[in-house]
């Protein structure tokens, strides 16, 4: 038996990636060691409860002590924990910060102290936006436009430097936008389609060209496993769909899968520092042997199937103060 610690495992993708490692690797224990942040979900592991293979740790990734506890009998960590939303840290929270740099910085710590495999869960953000016809290749300079993105380069650089000066077996993916079941309804996708069913409108920013590579969570996850088990130090992988979708094409298509009314697709002011396009060269990847296997016109009508059937797990997110406050500030002012 080994052990992986993964962080962020109530979460979106870590969720889907605690459910992937048990499934696929028999000989393999999880612990998932997380904060339980507003996006951190325990409903989103339940039905892992009885599973003797795993392990549930509340604890935050930026506290040594915290990690230790988790981290204890583990052969590897998968860092999946950040604060993700790209609009809340325009709105200026030290959280950033605190988790995505300091709880970088903790778990590789612990890694180096105990000789673990590191995987670090980045962003294709971290390239800033990019103009056609060029894909990011992992060699690229770090632009993180979003205070977000920064914070997400300045984990990747942390673990390059662990990798290189300390000789960290430690790796990264970094993916593109990602969708499908348990997505918090604060990014696009979950967003449009839960404010569709609820006949609300749906706030496109500025002129909704702005480009996103929708990539669904299975084949995110399966390419974060592949490199955690088969990925090389002080290496960068790039995880992306390899098709491009403007958030426009991407509202309309919500529109006709979820039968919401056309004209309720309203514009806003646009979201300051928006890059306005994301697209990445996977061959490094592909090389090791990944590929994609569910295409956006499948895996969107997947998701919206889901979330119509599971109206309840949004419904007590969006039904919440905390998710209204935050609603208020974020598209009260955008008019
Ligand atoms: P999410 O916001 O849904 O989940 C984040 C999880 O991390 C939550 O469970 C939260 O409670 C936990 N967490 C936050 N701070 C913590 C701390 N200090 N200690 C322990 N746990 C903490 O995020 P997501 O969308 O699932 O993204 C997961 C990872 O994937 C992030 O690193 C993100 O940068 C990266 N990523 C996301 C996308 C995307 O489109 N969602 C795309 C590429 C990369
Ligand atoms: P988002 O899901 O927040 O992911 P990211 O910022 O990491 O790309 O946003 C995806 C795209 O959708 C991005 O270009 C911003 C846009 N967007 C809107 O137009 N309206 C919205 O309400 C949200 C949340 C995003």
């Amino acid at each position: 038996m080994s052990r992986v610690l993964v962080s962020g495992g109530c979460g979106f993708i870590g969720s889907h990636l605690v459910r992937r490692l048990l499934r696929e690797h028999p000989d393999l224990e999880v612990v998932n060691i997380d904060l339980l942040t507003y996006a951190g979900r325990p409903e989103n592991v339940a039905d892992l409860a009885d599973d003797p293979r795993y392990t549930f740790v509340h604890g935050d990734i930026a506290s040594a002590d915290d990690v230790a506890r988790a981290a204890e009998g583990c052969d590897g960590i998968i860092n999946v924990a950040a604060e993700s939303h790209v609009d809340r840290s325009i709105m200026g929270g030290d959280e950033f910060v605190t988790t995505n740099v300091l709880g970088t910085k903790r778990l590789l710590d612990h890694a180096r102290a105990h000789e673990l495999r590191y995987l670090q869960v980045s962003t294709d953000e971290v390239y800033g936006d990019v103009e056609a016809p060029h894909r990011s290749v992992e060699t690229d300079p770090l632009h993180g436009s979003s205070p977000y993105a920064a914070s997400k380069a300045a984990g990747d650089l942390l673990v390059l430097s662990y990798a290189r000066t300390y000789g960290l077996n430690a790796s990264i993916t970094r993916g593109s936008n990602t969708y499908g079941p348990y997505q918090f309804p604060e990014k696009l996708i979950p967003l449009f389609t839960t404010n569709a069913f609820d006949g609300k409108d749906l706030p496109l920013y500025g002129d909704g060209m702005q480009v996103r590579e929708m990539l669904f969570v299975e084949d995110h996850c399966a390419a974060i496993d592949l490199v955690y088990h088969h990925g090389a130090a002080g290496e960068a992988y790039n995880v992306g769909a390899e098709h491009e979708v403007p958030n426009i094409e991407t509202a309309h298509r919500i529109i006709e899968l979820t039968g919401a009314d056309p004209d309720s697709l309203k514009r806003v002011a646009d979201r300051p520092g928006h890059d306005r396009r994301y697209a990445l060269d996977c061959a490094k990847l592909r090389a090791l042997g990944w590929e994609r296997r569910t295409d956006f016109d499948t895996g969107l009508a997947l998701t919206v199937a889901w979330f119509r059937e599971n109206r309840a797990w949004w419904e007590a997110i969006k039904s919440g103060e905390a998710y209204a406050d935050y609603s208020a500030k974020n598209y009260g002012a955008r008019g």
